[in-house]
């Protein structure tokens, strides 16, 4: 096996975790019990330190992320007991897949990697049969639900939902690809927040007995962290913050009013950390000139 075969097979996994993440959040979000969904939700983190794992390697061996999915692996379900099985099933396959990549891996770092995985997925494939043992009866529709469903409402929180789940793509890609902590760091918490976000806006939509729209966002922007790239993701933050503070005019739900005003006040606070690092990258840009100017 060469690199770059490597580096496929670990952006097959990539894609492979991704997946698993969204058929488990559509579960967090459609299951009504949170005695479920608090343990679904923790093999949902699992399967993101997985993601990361991966992408990083990828990296490490010299090759770009990206962060797509594989679409006929996601399995929603009718029932609660349905999307369980899925999940059982989900576990299965991925241990299937990775068993045999070690089989033919030759590098010891990624087979390390893919048994640490596996064992892991064992474990869910455990927790996953034991919820669905424990489930006792109940369907989709079974679900409480809060007041009535207002479609607009809905139509702009998928709206919103969906660009979270972008802004989470790009800055992940930018803290896989960026080469100083700030930059890391800066990336790393916008995608972790918009996570938040994107979890709380899934989680309203299913007590609202809506459906969130989880499916794969377009016009992602994979680049790297330039002056221009920094302040088209300010101009986006500044855009949702306004768009949450249109939504909380909107609603009369007090619950909701107030989480979206929450949501609102870290856009505005990702857009500073975004200013704070256009202001040191250009800082940085100047002084390396200066420093080159001074060479010349
Ligand atoms: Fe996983
Ligand atoms: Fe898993
Ligand atoms: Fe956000």
């Amino acid at each position: 096996m060469n690199k770059k075969e490597i580096i496929d097979l670990l952006l097959y996994d990539v894609a492979l975790e991704h997946s698993a993440i969204i058929q488990y959040l559509y579960n967090v979000f459609l299951i009504g019990d949170p005695e479920i969904t608090v343990e679904i939700e923790s093999i949902a983190r699992q399967e993101m330190r997985h993601l990361k794992w991966f992408a990083q390697k990828v990296v490490e061996l010299g090759g770009r992320v990206s962060l797509k999915r594989v679409e006929e692996a996601i399995k929603l379900g009718e029932s609660w007991e349905e999307m369980l099985k899925n999940d059982v099933n989900a576990e299965e396959e991925a241990i299937k897949i990775y068993s045999s990549q070690l089989e033919i891996v030759k590098d010891d770092s990624v087979k390390k990697l893919l048994d640490r995985v596996i064992n892991d997925e064992m474990r869910h494939r455990d927790e996953f049969s034991e919820l669905l043992e424990n489930l006792k009866q109940k369907s989709v529709e079974e679900r409480t639900k809060s007041g009535e469903l207002d479609p607009e409402i809905v139509a702009i929180m998928n709206k919103l939902l969906q660009k979270e789940y972008r802004l989470i793509l790009d800055h992940l890609y930018h803290f896989f690809h960026s080469k100083t902590w700030q930059e890391k760091d800066t990336s790393l918490d916008i995608a972790i927040e918009s996570m938040v976000h994107m979890g709380e806006l899934g989680e309203k939509l299913g007590e609202m007995g809506a459906m969130p729209d989880l499916s794969l966002p377009q016009a992602q922007h994979f680049k790297g962290y330039s002056s221009e790239e920094i302040l088209e993701d300010i101009a986006e933050e500044e855009k949702a913050k306004s768009a949450y503070d249109e939504i909380a005019k909107k609603v009369t739900n007090e619950e909701l009013k107030k989480l979206f005003l929450w949501i609102e006040k870290h856009e505005e606070h990702h857009a500073q950390r975004l200013k704070e690092l256009l202001r040191r990258l250009n800082k940085f840009t100047v002084g390396s000139l200066i420093d080159k100017n001074k060479k010349e």
